[in-house]
């Protein structure tokens, strides 16, 4: 299997950024832009408070609409958390799992990782799990190590049928809002890295249907080359998916 016969995807992920009108702006903008979504499937990754308006606006389009963050229980004394099915509710159909910031920030161990998935899948909401390196662990040697740790935690409840609705993003921590993004050669050796490893782990028909995206830094100007990378399934942008004039070109980066 090619990697082109996996449906490149470009994810947007707002972080705490934008308000009301300027989410509904974006999207009406992006929304207007895309085609029929045969060809590639896009999603923005949202502030929760703002899923209901976001996916209302985007009803009608092929537009993914998704929550950056869940607990993996259904309702319970969890103050401040959101269920999976309170996602859904709103109309998300995806959600981040396992982000840098999410990690780094706010100290989410690896132990809850797969429990989040798992509570995704079970919700019909798309997981995509995020994995990636400290600077320091890359200069230490231990990048594999890590890799293989956080896809240890994150894929614990995953079944070979699952895996076609679960896509890995790969995100240096380092390249993450620094305007480093990692070379050809450092993206490409962790992805086969993590195909090889998703192959062990359910099969490799079923690994062959994950897409496997770069995210960290991805600039208009660095996309074509990212997507040219033969295992690279798609994109995950931060800062530049804030607007459309940076978004846009990242959507359209083979035109
Ligand atoms: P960035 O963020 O594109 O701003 O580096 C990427 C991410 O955190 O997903």
């Amino acid at each position: 299997m090619t990697h082109r016969s996996r449906k490149p995807y470009i994810a947007g992920n707002w972080k705490m950024n934008l308000d009301r009108a300027k989410s509904l702006d974006l999207i009406k903008t992006v929304k207007g832009r895309l085609g029929d979504g045969n060809d590639r499937e896009v999603g923005f990754f949202v502030p929760a408070i703002y899923l209901a308006d976001v996916t209302a606006v985007a009803q009608g389009s092929p537009l993914g609409v998704g929550g950056q963050n869940i607990w993996y229980e259904a309702n319970g004394a969890f103050t401040g958390e959101l269920a999976p099915r309170m996602l859904r509710e709103v109309g998300a159909d995806r959600v981040l799992v396992g982000h840098s910031e999410r990690r780094h920030v706010f100290h989410e161990p690896d132990e809850w990782m797969g429990r989040k998935v798992r509570a995704a899948l079970d919700t019909d909401l798309l997981p995509i799990y995020c994995v990636g390196e400290t600077l320091d662990e890359r200069k230490g040697n231990r990048t594999d190590r890590v890799l293989k740790r956080q896809l240890e935690s994150g894929f614990d409840k995953v079944l070979p049928i699952d895996a076609h609705r679960v896509t890995v993003a790969y995100e240096p921590v380092w390249a993450i809002g620094t305007g480093e993004t990692a070379t050809s050669e450092q993206v490409a050796l962790a992805h086969r890295m993590i195909r090889k490893w998703l192959a062990q782990r359910v099969g490799e028909e079923a690994a062959n249907l994950i897409r496997i995206l770069y995210g960290g830094s991805v600039k208009p100007d660095n996309a074509k080359e990212l997507m040219g990378i033969d295992s690279v399934d798609g994109l995950l942008v931060g800062g530049a998916s804030l607007q459309a004039e940076t978004f846009l070109p990242i959507i359209e980066y083979d035109r």
